[in-house]
C-alpha cells in the first residue's frame, strides 16, 4: 500500500475516533454505557460510516451494530472483525472504538484498490464489554454469540432496571431478544480478529507499534455487600457501632494486600456505594465491586476463595452481615494458533520484529472464543495509559495497524483460496 495514502487513511481514522469520542452520555467527559442514548447516537454515526464504506448495516436485538460485506462466492465463511462501542466512565476515545473503526477504514481501502475477498466480512460494534451499567461485562458479545443466560437478563443497574427490561425498551418489541440465538453457527465462521490498544506499557518499552496477543487473562467480578446498622454519628459510642462502611474499607485494604503479595494477581475495588450516605449518619450499608484477574485460572480461584473468607471474617468481627455474589467469571482464553500465526506474519512483515504478549484486560474475544478461533492485534498507546481520557495512539501507529490488518486479510484470502 502506498505510504501517502496510508498516512491519509490514518488521519481519516484519527478523525473518526475524535468524532465518536464526542458521542457521550455526559457533557464533560466520554461515557457511553449499554443501550444508553449516546449508544443509540454512536450506532447511527458508525452505521453511516459503515454504509459509506460499502457495508450492509443492521443492529441486532442486543444493540450490537453489524456491518457486512458478502463474499464474491456464495456459501463462503465469515470473518468477524470488531470490538466494543461502550466505554468506561470518563473514558479515552480508543478503547473499543479503535477495533470497530479501523476495520471500516481497511475495508474501504481494499474496496478502492479493487480487492475482493473470498470470504464474507462482518464488522461488529458490540454494545457492551466494559460492565459499567450492570457490573457484569460482555453482554453485547454474549447476545451475538447466543450465550446470554437468565442470570445475565436478571442483572439490575443502579436504578433497578434489569437487562431484560432494558432490552425490551431498546428493541421496542417486547420479546425481540428472546429468540435470536447466535448470529452464526460455528461452521459459518472463519475467525474473529480484534484490534485493541494495549492498555499497558510493553509495546512502548520495546519501541514497537504493534504486538500480537497470546492469551487473555481470566477474570472474576463480584458484588460484595456489607450490612450493619445506621445510627447517629454524635451519640453512638464507637464500641456499639455496626458500621458497614468501616467493614467495606477493611475488606478493600485486605484485597489490595493479598494481590500485592501474590503477583501477577490484580484486585480492584472500583465502585463503592454507601447507604444512607450522609456525613452525620453511621453507614448502614456498603456495596462494592470486586474485580480480580490472573493469567492462571487456579490462582485466580484460590484468591477468590481467600477473599470470600476475608469478607466473612471482617463481617463476623464487626457484627455485620455480608453477601458475596459472583456476577462474572471467565477463564483465561488462549488465542487461536492458526489465525495468530498468520497475524504474526503480517506484523513481522510490517515492523521486522514480533512481540507476543498476554492481555491482562478482558476483551470481546473471550466470549467469541466459544464460537470461533480468535486472534488479537495490540496497538501501542502512549505511556500504557487507558481507561482514562489521556489514552492516546499516534497517527504513525494507526497507519502501522491499518497496514497490518490489510495485509492479514490478504494473507487470509490467499490461504482460503488455495
Ligand atoms: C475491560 O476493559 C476490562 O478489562 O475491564
Ligand atoms: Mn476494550
Ligand atoms: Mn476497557
Amino acid at each position: 500500500m502506498k505510504r501517502d495514502s496510508l498516512a491519509s487513511a490514518a488521519s481519516g481514522l484519527d478523525r473518526l475516533l475524535r468524532k465518536l469520542g464526542r458521542v457521550s452520555d455526559e457533557e464533560a467527559c466520554l461515557t457511553r454505557t449499554f443501550l444508553s442514548p449516546a449508544m443509540g447516537r454512536a450506532n447511527r454515526l458508525v452505521g453511516a460510516w459503515m454504509q459509506e464504506a460499502g457495508l450492509d448495516v443492521r443492529e441486532d436485538a442486543f444493540g450490537n451494530l453489524i456491518g457486512r460485506i458478502e463474499a464474491h462466492k456464495p456459501g463462503a465463511r465469515t470473518l468477524i472483525l470488531g470490538s466494543h462501542l461502550d466505554t468506561v466512565r470518563d473514558a479515552g476515545r480508543f478503547d473499543g472504538a479503535l477495533g470497530v473503526l479501523l476495520p471500516i477504514i481497511v475495508l474501504r481501502r481494499l474496496r478502492r484498490e479493487g480487492v475482493r475477498l473470498p470470504f464474507a466480512v462482518e464488522v461488529v460494534g458490540f454494545s457492551e464489554e466494559e460492565g459499567v451499567r450492570f457490573s457484569s461485562a460482555y453482554l453485547g458479545s454474549k447476545g451475538y454469540a447466543g450465550a446470554m443466560r437468565a442470570a445475565d437478563l436478571g442483572l439490575r443497574d443502579e436504578n433497578g432496571i434489569s437487562v431484560r427490561e432494558c432490552l425490551q425498551e431498546w428493541s421496542g418489541r417486547r420479546d425481540a431478544w428472546k429468540t435470536p440465538g447466535r448470529a452464526h453457527s460455528r461452521r459459518e465462521l472463519l475467525g474473529y480478529l480484534e484490534v485493541h490498544i494495549e492498555q499497558g506499557p510493553v509495546l512502548e518499552e520495546h519501541g514497537l507499534a504493534c504486538g500480537v496477543v497470546s492469551a487473555i487473562a481470566g477474570q472474576t467480578r463480584a458484588r460484595v455487600e456489607f450490612a450493619g446498622r445506621a445510627g447517629h454519628a454524635g451519640t453512638t459510642p464507637m464500641a456499639l457501632r455496626r458500621d458497614a462502611l468501616a467493614g467495606a474499607a477493611e475488606f478493600i485494604v485486605v484485597s489490595e494486600m493479598l494481590a500485592k503479595m501474590r503477583p501477577p494477581l490484580v484486585a480492584t475495588v472500583g465502585r463503592l456505594e454507601v447507604r444512607p450516605g450522609a456525613a452525620n449518619v453511621i453507614a448502614g450499608g456498603a456495596e462494592l465491586s470486586l474485580d480480580i484477574r490472573h493469567p492462571a485460572d487456579g490462582d485466580r480461584r484460590e484468591a477468590l476463595r481467600m477473599l470470600r473468607s476475608a469478607a466473612d471474617r471482617v463481617a463476623h468481627k464487626r457484627g455485620l452481615k455480608v453477601s458475596f455474589q459472583v456476577v462474572q467469571d471467565n477463564p483465561s482464553v488462549a488465542c487461536s494458533p492458526g489465525l495468530t500465526g498468520l497475524l504474526a506474519e503480517s506484523v513481522r512483515s510490517r515492523q521486522g520484529k514480533l512481540l507476543l504478549l498476554p492481555s491482562g484486560a478482558g476483551h470481546d474475544g473471550v466470549v467469541l472464543s466459544s464460537l470461533v478461533p480468535v486472534a488479537m492485534l495490540f496497538v501501542r498507546c502512549r505511556g500504557g495509559v487507558s481507561h482514562n481520557p489521556e489514552e492516546h495512539v499516534g497517527k504513525g501507529d494507526l497507519a502501522a495497524s491499518i497496514e497490518v490488518v490489510g495485509d492479514f486479510l490478504i494473507r487470509l484470502a490467499r490461504r482460503n483460496t488455495e
